[in-house]
């Protein structure tokens, strides 16, 4: 994966930021993650080989792995070391990769290509491919249950942190909005709080826990719930933006797909150029919130940054 980085006015503030490679930076903890996540996840061949089969072929499909990248650039912008925080980053990607094979069922966004592949129920089937998503939204708690001890933050903390980020009253309850909300004339109230759920919540949880793997204080925490709220935020809006603006091959998934599916999007509701005005605003204030780590938070300022420009 490439990320290209643009380098504008803010970004180039400090000699650091300048020296700051993030797609190098990407590649590394993205290889990380995927070798820790081949170690987690049972062999593919492990009985029922079907399942593992399904489970392995969603989450290496080839994701950008952006909620694990948060989760060690929140680590590290804490003084604190990839080791604890990665068990965590994968967690987050299992639960983030489980919502996208559920999201592309037929009953939800019928869906037919996903990180540039068939969706996992199309070479799968629908059953397994149920099946596949909730064994990795359970494999995610078992990775976090099976973690070290992080002195400041419990084994409770941490579960709780990924439950109610992925539970009914966030991830789910974003989930159900944007289905009932199909069709129908939104306020710009209601589509934000189908997107601080849908997608928000999950990324924001995603920085909290890097936070606390690198055992953050309490105002650290607090202003890393500040830049994962904005950040993501911004990162739904983004993606209704690149689904009118990109092509089916650039994002690996099929282009235009909101507007055939009637879903309510900031494009639709607000239009393009506001839309990115939003996402750009929102992204300010996420590098606000960044303040009190006095410019060690580089690689999250970069990747809120990237996020902003991305092409898909
Ligand atoms: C897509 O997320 C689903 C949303 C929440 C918008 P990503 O754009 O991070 O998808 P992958 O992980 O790179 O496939
Ligand atoms: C997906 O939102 C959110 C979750 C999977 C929780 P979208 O439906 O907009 O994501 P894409 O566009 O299919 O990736
Ligand atoms: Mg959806
Ligand atoms: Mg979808
Ligand atoms: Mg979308």
């Amino acid at each position: 994966m490439t990320v290209t980085i643009l380098t504008t006015p803010f970004y180039m503030a400090t000699a650091r930021k300048q020296s700051f490679d993030l797609g190098s930076w990407v590649q590394n903890r993205a290889r990380e993650v995927d070798a820790a996540l081949d170690r987690f996840l049972p062999k593919a061949s492990a009985k029922p080989a079907t399942i593992h089969k399904a489970m392995r072929y969603s989450l290496f499909a080839g994701g950008k792995r952006m909620r694990p990248a948060l989760v060690l650039a929140a680590a590290e912008a804490c003084g604190g070391a990839v080791a604890p925080a990665l068990p965590l980053a994968c967690a987050v990607e299992c639960i983030h990769t489980y919502s996208l094979i559920h999201d592309d069922l037929p009953a939800m966004d019928n869906d037919d290509f996903r990180r540039g592949k068939p969706t996992n129920h199309k070479v799968f089937g629908e059953g397994i491919a149920v099946l596949a998503g909730d064994a990795l939204l359970t494999q995610a708690f078992e990775i976090a249950a099976l973690s070290e001890a992080w002195p400041r933050y419990s084994h409770k903390d941490i579960i709780l942190e990924i439950a109610r980020a992925s539970g009914s009253l966030q991830l789910i309850a974003g989930q159900v909005a944007d289905l009932e909300g199909e069709g129908k004339e939104l306020t710009v109230p209601q589509l934000k709080y189908i997107h601080e759920r849908k997608t928000s919540a999950l990324l924001c949880a995603s920085v909290r826990l890097g936070g606390m793997s690198a055992n953050c204080t309490p105002a650290q925490l607090k202003a890393l719930t500040d830049f994962g709220y904005n950040v993501g935020l911004a990162f739904q809006v983004i993606d209704d933006i690149l689904d009118v603006t990109q092509t089916t091959e650039k994002l690996g998934k099929t282009a235009g797909k909101d507007i055939t599916a009637q879903k309510a999007t900031y494009p639709r509701l607000v239009g393009l150029e506001k839309s990115r005005a939003i996402a750009a605003r929102l992204t300010a204030r996420s590098f606000e919130a960044l303040q009190p780590f006095k410019g060690r938070a580089f690689a999250l300022e970069a990747l809120a940054h990237y996020l902003l420009n991305r092409e898909h």
